[in-house]
């Protein structure tokens, strides 16, 4: 029996590094998955490794096509229990705010505020149709917590999921759903890891922080969706789900 039995998730961003990762894991465990990315070639590529997928081509930043996503997926599979609003970038022109410009500040906001903004307007009502369901909207570690090399508005639009998922959570836990924000510490994925083999030091100034002393795997974090998804967290609810290794906890590492 699969942990996810019977259920209909929508996860976004899910082309590639933890959606994807999160597509695969949910699909194991028996969720129907609908695979909502802007990247096609990878998304189809992606819903056809899960045991039963759907790709949807989505721009979260965009009202009528999030709208439409979640129409496609009643459609296809009659309802949704879960929404996993993964979708987020992070554009290297997104630096210190002495640098950053006004028009990198909106776009990040689009995808990462306003995009989780419109999953849960478009997503929720769906979940109150089947009487209930589990929302997992993707904040970060850096919503909590401040860092030198900043990455001013990826931050400040992370801080904005988090608040708004309390929000939501309150608001419609008496009729069934609960919202919760997962905050991962870094993952090892392919582009960041691409980052670092660039430049070793800014890895080491990062891991050095890291009780384990490495980073979490794609896998780590999806293990943890998967939790927040199923019915083994009915009771998790408003969450700040810290998933960090312990580096939000850390004030001396070990050497
Ligand atoms: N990787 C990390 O270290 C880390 C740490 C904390 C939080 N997060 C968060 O986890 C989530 C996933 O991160 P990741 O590292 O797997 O990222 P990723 O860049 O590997 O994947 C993000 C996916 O989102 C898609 N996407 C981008 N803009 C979109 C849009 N407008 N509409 C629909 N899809 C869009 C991309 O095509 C891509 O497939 C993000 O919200 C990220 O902020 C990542």
């Amino acid at each position: 029996m699969g942990r996810l039995d019977g259920k209909v998730a929508v996860i976004t961003g899910a082309a590639g590094g933890i959606g994807r990762e999160a597509a695969l894991l949910f699909s194991e465990e028996g969720a129907s998955v609908v695979v909502a990315d802007v990247s096609a070639e990878s998304g189809e590529k992606t819903a056809a490794e899960c045991r039963e997928a759907v790709f949807e081509k989505v721009d979260v930043s965009d009202a009528g096509s999030v709208e439409a996503l979640y129409d496609a997926a009643t459609r296809r599979f009659g309802g949704v229990d879960v929404l996993y609003n993964n979708a987020g970038i992070m554009p290297p022109d997104d630096d210190s705010i002495l640098t950053t410009e006004p028009d990198a500040w909106d776009r990040v906001h689009a995808v990462n505020a306003r995009g989780v903004f419109l999953c849960c307007k478009f997503g929720i009502p769906r979940l109150l149709d089947r009487g209930g369901g589990s929302v997992i909207n993707v904040a970060s570690f850096v919503a909590l917590m401040g860092a030198a090399t900043s990455q001013i508005a990826y931050t400040a639009s992370k801080g904005a999921v988090l608040s708004m998922s309390r929000e939501l959570a309150v608001q419609f836990a008496r009729r069934g759903v609960r919202v919760n924000a997962l905050c991962p510490g870094p993952v090892e994925t392919p582009l960041l890891m691409r980052l670092f083999s660039d430049d070793p030091a800014a890895y080491e100034r990062r891991r050095v922080h890291l009780p384990m002393g490495r980073l979490a795997t794609a896998r780590e974090i999806a293990s943890a969706a998967l939790f927040l998804a199923s019915d083994e967290s009915s009771y998790v609810n408003g969450a700040t789900f810290l998933v960090d290794g312990g580096l939000s906890a850390a004030y001396v590492t070990p050497e």
